[in-house]
C-alpha cells in the first residue's frame, strides 16, 4: 500500500496540475465527439484490439493537450506503439505520460460509462508502478468527474463547460480527501466464467455470496463503483491469457496508485501492481484492487 498522506502533505506539484488542468480541458471536447464515433477505425492497437473512431479522436487530442505542458517530455498512449517524444528529459526536468485515451470504448455503441486513464510517471516508460507521481482518471458518466492521487492525497473533481475560464473549463472538488469506505459492498470482474482458472472461479463464487455484482464493462466506471462503495474490481488472469487482459502502464498502474492511495490494496495475484517490473510498453497484467480484506483472501486462493 502506499502511504497515504497523514493529511494533506506536500502541495500539489505545479506540473502535475497542469497536466490535469490539460485532461480537463479536453473532457468536454471528447464527449461532444463521441455521438458522431461510435464507429470502428478499420485499424488495430497494439494490444491488437479494434480502435473505435471515440479513441482515435481521444488520443489525438490528448497527445496534442498534453505534448502542449511543458513539464512532459513524453506521452505513451494504449493507441500508439511506440512512446511520442514531446521535448525534455524524462526523469530530469519532464515526466512522462502515459494515457488510455478512452477506456470501454466497447461502451460507445452501447451508451455506457466510458473514461481517460492518466498516469504521471517520473521515469521514461515503460516503468514500474513505483515511479508514479500522480495518476487519475476522468469518467464520463452521467456527469463528467475526475478523480487526482498525487502526493498530496487524493480528490474527486467534477469537471464543467466554463466559457469564462482560460481553458473553457472548470474544476470543482467535491471530496477532497476521497477514501475507500471501510466495508465492502460491490463486486465486477471481468472475462468469463469458464475463462476464469479454478482457484478464482471458487474466490469468485465466495465474493458473489457476499457482495453486490456491479460490471460494466468498462473498468473506469467499474472501479468508480468501488471507490465510492467499497468492494473488488477485477479482471483476472485467465486460462488462455494469464497475464488477463488490462495494460500496466496506461490501466492497471495508474488505477492501482489510486487505489492504494483511497487505502486500499491492489494486487497482480501476489503482490502489488505498483510493483510489477514491465519489459513493453503494452504489457498486460491481471488486476485485483478493492479493500484490504477481499484483496488478500484473493492472493491467499491464487497462492
Ligand atoms: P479499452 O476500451 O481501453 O480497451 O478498455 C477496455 C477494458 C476495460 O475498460 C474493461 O475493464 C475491460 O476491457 C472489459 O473487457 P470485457 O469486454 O472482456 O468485459
Ligand atoms: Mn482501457
Ligand atoms: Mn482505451
Amino acid at each position: 500500500m502506499v502511504e497515504a498522506d497523514p493529511g494533506h502533505g506536500s502541495a500539489p506539484d505545479p506540473t502535475v496540475e497542469e497536466i490535469f488542468d490539460a485532461v480537463a480541458a479536453t473532457a468536454p471536447r471528447i464527449r461532444d465527439a463521441l455521438p458522431g464515433r461510435r464507429v470502428e477505425s478499420g485499424t488495430e492497437n497494439p494490444s491488437g484490439e479494434t480502435v473505435m473512431a471515440g479513441d482515435v479522436y481521444a488520443d489525438e487530442l490528448l497527445a496534442e493537450a498534453l505534448g502542449d505542458v511543458d513539464g512532459v517530455g513524453s506521452f505513451v498512449s494504449e493507441e500508439r506503439a511506440e512512446a511520442l517524444d514531446v521535448g525534455g528529459t524524462v526523469g530530469d526536468d519532464a515526466y512522462a505520460v502515459a494515457i488510455d485515451p478512452l477506456d470501454g470504448s466497447s461502451n460507445l455503441r452501447s451508451n455506457n460509462a466510458m473514461g481517460t486513464v492518466v498516469g504521471v510517471y517520473d521515469a521514461p516508460l515503460p516503468a514500474p508502478g513505483r515511479d508514479l507521481v500522480a495518476a487519475g482518471y476522468v469518467l464520463y458518466g452521467p456527469i463528467t468527474t475526475m478523480v487526482v492521487a498525487d502526493e498530496s492525497g487524493v480528490r474527486e473533481e467534477v469537471v464543467e463547460r466554463d466559457d469564462d475560464a482560460a481553458n473553457g473549463v472548470s474544476r470543482s472538488v467535491v471530496i477532497d480527501d476521497l477514501a475507500l469506505p471501510d466495508e465492502p459492498t460491490v463486486y465486477g470482474f471481468g472475462g468469463r466464467v469458464p475463462d476464469w482458472p479454478d482457484a478464482f472461479r471458487e474466490y469468485a463464487r465466495e465474493i458473489e455470496g457476499e457482495l453486490k455484482l456491479r460490471y460494466g464493462g468498462a473498468m473506469v466506471g467499474d472501479v468508480n463503483q468501488v471507490v465510492t462503495y467499497g468492494g473488488v474490481f477485477a479482471y483476472p488472469a485467465l486460462v488462455d491469457a494469464p497475464d488477463g487482459k488490462l495494460r500496466l502502464q496506461f490501466e492497471a498502474n495508474p488505477i492501482a496508485y489510486v487505489i492504494e492511495r483511497t487505502g486500499g490494496s491492489s494486487s497482480d495475484g501476489s503482490d502489488s501492481i505498483l510493483d510489477v517490473d514491465p519489459e513493453g510498453l503494452h504489457d498486460r497484467v491481471p488486476l485485483y484492487v478493492g479493500n484490504d480484506g477481499p484483496i488478500e483472501r484473493l492472493e491467499a486462493a491464487l497462492d
